[in-house]
């Protein structure tokens, strides 16, 4: 059972359980976040008025607790609005800490090459035919930031299949997608199939693309191994062993840019450890081979930078922070380009290898997500959205 308490002259509402502790509200928020007919569309949920439509003096003249229901009532609009305490408190902000969650986002689990032996893996099939194998899938990548699924079709494309598990695919000056073939020959092996450092793809970008899926079509070529780094995990322990090196990284823009193709010249600065406003790791962008020079960074902090990149490198660069598998026909993996690093290692003999990639986006992914966790029994809408907004 509830109890309610209004202070400050009706500018805020407290609530509190049972013995609990108090949660307040202010009767600004509240009124804002009105659930009635004439606050949001019932076939939407979108709000429809402005916060203009709410006046200026406003207060809470009285508050009724009814079971789970609280009825509050606002001036000067004599306007009554029933709220679900269940849902108030899910959605409480006045709780310690909350606003300040520096460190590592909630909801995702770090890690490094202990991983290698629960990789996040799905059957193709099986992802396409079962919400709750999705549904598996897809929480694996959200709290890891990658994933694999294997026994696909050995199909040109197959890898569209995999974005319309979740989204769609972001075009870029590279297409809807690109082509990875490489033909190793051994007389020519220092030019072909050379390793690449692990990286996240085209920090040249604004918005950088947040999801990549690689897919294999043939692979003849012995090494050419996939690797995935949590970019995390590398700010954390660079964190963990010198608090400048993460703040120098953190705090001060780097430059990238790609103009290899005619009609390209894209530029964009990230810095390399990109924090949120709360504090909290939000991207990583890291790529030796698109960062540009760098003219964001103060001079005399130039050099506490360039040793705080070079053992991020070496961080990245390190088998323990890795996880590596060999790609088969018809296996794919997908990223979070904002935060999971990927590499190739090197070729080591004779043969072909084919993988198709291409970009999509998280934000896709997460609403599949939240879908699939809704969805059981919950109606979806038939009516049309009239207006994307
Ligand atoms: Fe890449």
């Amino acid at each position: 059972m509830y109890s309610s308490v209004l202070s400050d002259d009706g500018q805020q509402v407290s609530f509190t359980r049972a013995a609990g502790k108090a949660t307040r509200f202010h009767a600004i928020w509240l009124r804002d976040n009105a659930h009635d007919a004439e606050t949001r569309s019932s076939r939407n949920g979108q709000r429809l008025i402005s916060l203009n439509d709410i006046p200026v003096d406003l207060k809470i003249s009285s508050v009724q607790i009814d079971n789970s229901d609280a009825l509050i009532t606002f001036e000067p609009e004599g306007k009554t609005v029933s709220y679900n305490l269940p849902w108030l408190m899910e959605n409480a902000y006045d709780i310690h800490g909350k606003n300040s969650t520096a460190g590592t986002p909630r909801g995702i689990e770090t890690w490094d090459s202990s991983l290698a032996g629960s990789l996040p893996i799905a059957d193709f099939t099986n992802v396409h035919s079962e919400p709750q194998a999705l549904r598996n899938w897809l929480e694996k990548i959200a709290r890891l930031g990658f994933g694999l699924l294997e026994n696909g079709p050995v199909e040109d494309l197959a890898l569209m299949k995999v974005v319309d598990l979740f989204g769609y695919v972001r075009e870029t000056n590279y297409g809807r997608h690109f082509e990875v073939r490489t033909e190793v020959n051994a007389s020519n092996l220092a030019y072909t199939g050379l390793g690449l450092q692990a990286h996240t793809d085209n920090p040249y970008r604004n918005p950088v693309p947040t999801i990549q899926v690689l897919y294999c079509l043939e692979s003849s070529a012995a090494g050419g191994e996939n690797m995935v780094v949590d970019g995390f995990r590398v700010a954390e322990q660079l964190r963990s062993e010198n608090e400048d090196w993460f703040n120098v990284l953190s705090s001060y823009p780097a430059q990238f840019e790609y103009s290899g193709e005619s009609g390209v010249c894209l530029t964009a600065s990230h810095p390399m450890i990109e924090l949120d406003t709360c504090g909290a790791l939000q991207a990583i962008h890291f790529n030796n081979r698109s960062a540009a020079a760098f003219t964001d960074i103060p001079f005399d902090k130039m050099q506490t930078y360039y040793a705080a990149y070079r053992r991020m490198g070496e961080l990245v660069d390190d088998p323990a922070m890795g996880v590596s598998f060999r790609l088969s026909p018809g296996e794919c993996f997908i990223v979070d380009n904002t935060r999971v690093l990927h590499a190739r290692k090197a070729y080591s003999g004779t043969g072909k290898r084919w993988l198709q990639g291409c970009y999509a986006d998280k934000d896709g992914l997460h609403s599949t997500l939240a879908c699939l966790k809704r969805s059981a029994g919950a109606a979806v809408p038939d009516t049309p959205i009239e207006q994307a907004g």
